[in-house]
C-alpha cells in the first residue's frame, strides 16, 4: 500500500464588505498612504462591523463557500479546527459554534492558537489526523477579527490589521501529493514584544483598563520585524536544504502576510523570482490566521497539480515555521 499524505483538496473564503483604506486612516491618526505603503505594502483592509459578530461569523461563511465550491457536504467532515487568535468568547470554543452553524454533525472541533502562526501550526495538526488514519476529512479554518483588539488611535498598530476568514479541506492522498515536510519552532522570549495585556488570566480586564493601551494589541514592531525576517528566512532555507530543493523546484512561496518587506526578505534569501511570491497584503493587511488560506483562495486558479508550495509564517510568542507541500488539484 502506498504512503498516505495529507493534501489540500478545496478552499473557501469570506472577507467583510467594509473597507478601511489608507486614506481613511489618514483622517483617524497621524499617518499617510506613502508611509504605510512603503513600510508595509498595505493599501486597505476589511473590517467586520455589527453587534455580536465575532470570528465565527466569518469562519462559518468561509466554510460554506468551500462547501459550495467543492460539493463536499458538512456531514462528511470528521474534524473542524478553527485557528484563531481572536476567539468569539472565553471558555466556549469558536470552533464548536462554527461546527453547529455549518452542520458538521459527525465531527468534533477545537480551536488552535499560536498567534500569526496559528494556521501554519493548524496545517501540521490537520495533517497528523489524516496520516494517522483517524480522520478522512479535516476542515481547517483560519479566522480573525483583529479589529476587536486594535486601538484605532494607535498609528503603530491600527494600520496593520484586518478581519477575514478562509478555509481549506485536508484529505488523504496516495499519489505523494500534499504535505511533504515541516519545520515548526517556538521561542517564548517574544511574550513582551507582541500581546494584549489585559483580558487574559494574568490580568483579567478591570474597569481601569477600559480605554487604556492595556485593552489593545501592543507590538514592539522593530523587535518583531527583526526576528520575523531572520527566523522565517532561516526556516525556509532549512526546509529547502533538507529536501534537496532549489529555487527552480519551487513554484510558489505562500508566506504569512504581515509585512511586504518581511515576505520579500524571505524570497530574496532563497533568490526566488517575485512572480512566484503570493501577495495580497495590499488588499487585506494582516489578518493573522486567515492570511495563508486567503492566499490559496486568491491564487487557486493559477495553481497546478504537483506545484511545490513553501508555506512560511512568523507570529507572536514567538512562533514560526515552514511547511513544504505539493498542490493536489487543478481548478
Ligand atoms: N505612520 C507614520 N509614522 C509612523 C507610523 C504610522 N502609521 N507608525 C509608526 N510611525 C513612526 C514611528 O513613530 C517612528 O518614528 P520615530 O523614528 O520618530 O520614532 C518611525 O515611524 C519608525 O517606526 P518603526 O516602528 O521603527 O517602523 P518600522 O519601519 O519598524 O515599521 C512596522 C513598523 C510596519 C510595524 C514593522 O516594524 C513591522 O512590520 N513589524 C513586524 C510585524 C510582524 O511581523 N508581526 C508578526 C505577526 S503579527 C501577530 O503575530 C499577531
Amino acid at each position: 500500500m502506498s504512503k498516505i499524505t495529507a493534501a489540500i483538496t478545496a478552499v473557501g473564503k469570506y472577507v467583510p464588505e467594509d473597507i478601511l483604506t489608507n486614506e481613511m486612516l489618514e483622517e483617524m491618526v497621524d499617518t499617510n498612504d506613502e508611509w504605510i505603503t512603503t513600510r508595509t505594502g498595505i493599501k486597505e483592509r476589511r473590517i467586520l462591523k455589527g453587534e455580536g459578530k465575532g470570528s465565527s461569523y466569518m469562519a462559518i461563511r468561509a466554510a460554506k463557500d468551500l462547501f459550495e465550491k467543492s460539493g463536499v457536504k458538512p456531514e462528511e467532515i470528521d474534524l473542524v479546527i478553527v485557528s484563531t487568535a481572536t476567539p468569539d468568547m472565553k471558555a466556549s470554543p469558536t470552533s464548536a459554534y462554527t461546527l453547529k452553524e455549518i452542520g458538521a454533525v459527525n465531527a468534533f472541533a477545537f480551536d488552535l492558537e499560536a498567534a500569526c502562526s496559528s494556521f501554519l501550526f493548524g496545517m501540521s495538526v490537520a495533517s497528523s489526523y489524516i496520516t494517522s488514519g483517524k480522520c478522512k476529512k479535516v476542515l481547517l479554518i483560519g479566522a480573525d477579527k483583529n479589529s476587536s483588539m486594535v486601538n484605532y488611535k494607535d498609528r503603530a498598530t491600527c494600520i496593520l490589521f484586518g478581519d477575514a476568514a478562509a478555509a481549506v479541506l485536508f484529505e488523504p492522498n496516495e499519489e505523494g501529493l500534499g504535505i511533504q515536510d515541516e519545520y515548526l519552532r517556538t521561542d517564548g522570549q517574544g511574550r513582551e514584544s507582541l500581546q494584549v495585556k489585559s483580558g487574559g488570566s494574568c490580568y483579567p480586564m478591570t474597569k481601569e483598563d477600559i480605554g487604556t493601551p492595556n485593552q489593545y494589541i501592543y507590538q514592539d514592531g522593530r523587535t518583531v520585524f527583526k526576528h520575523a525576517v531572520s527566523n522565517m528566512a532561516d526556516a525556509t532555507v532549512k526546509i529547502l536544504e533538507r529536501n534537496n530543493l532549489t529555487k527552480d523546484n519551487v513554484q510558489w512561496l505562500a508566506a504569512h502576510q504581515a509585512n511586504k518587506r518581511i515576505i520579500e526578505a524571505t524570497a530574496n534569501r532563497i533568490e526566488l523570482e517575485p512572480e512566484k511570491v503570493m501577495m495580497n497584503i495590499q488588499k487585506y493587511g494582516n489578518t493573522t490566521s486567515a492570511t495563508i488560506p486567503l492566499l490559496l483562495c486568491d491564487y487557486e486558479k493559477q495553481l497546478k497539480k504537483g506545484d511545490t508550495i513553501i508555506f512560511a509564517a512568523f507570529g507572536g510568542g514567538f512562533t514560526w515555521g515552514t511547511i513544504y507541500l505539493k498542490w493536489a488539484y487543478n481548478s
